[in-house]
């Protein structure tokens, strides 16, 4: 099974690598790129949710309340 990696990045997406399967509430497959890396939107501000697009940064989103247990 090859290894997946889901990094929480600061104010930012969820950084994934490796080989997954993205699909949308209905089980359909959403293309991804194929370098294996995708940002997922963590923010919802994204205009092309669920990948993160940039602008967290113009809302100036704070990851940091999404980090308490
Ligand atoms: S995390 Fe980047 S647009 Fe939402």
């Amino acid at each position: 099974m090859a290894d997946v990696r889901i990094q929480v990045l600061e104010n930012a997406p969820l950084l994934v690598t490796g080989a997954v399967s993205l699909v949308d509430h209905q089980g359909n497959p959403i293309p991804t790129p194929k370098d294996g890396v995708i940002a997922l939107c963590r923010c919802g501000a994204s205009k092309t949710r669920p990948f993160c697009d940039g602008n967290h940064k113009i809302i100036g989103f704070d990851g940091s309340l999404c980090l308490q247990p």
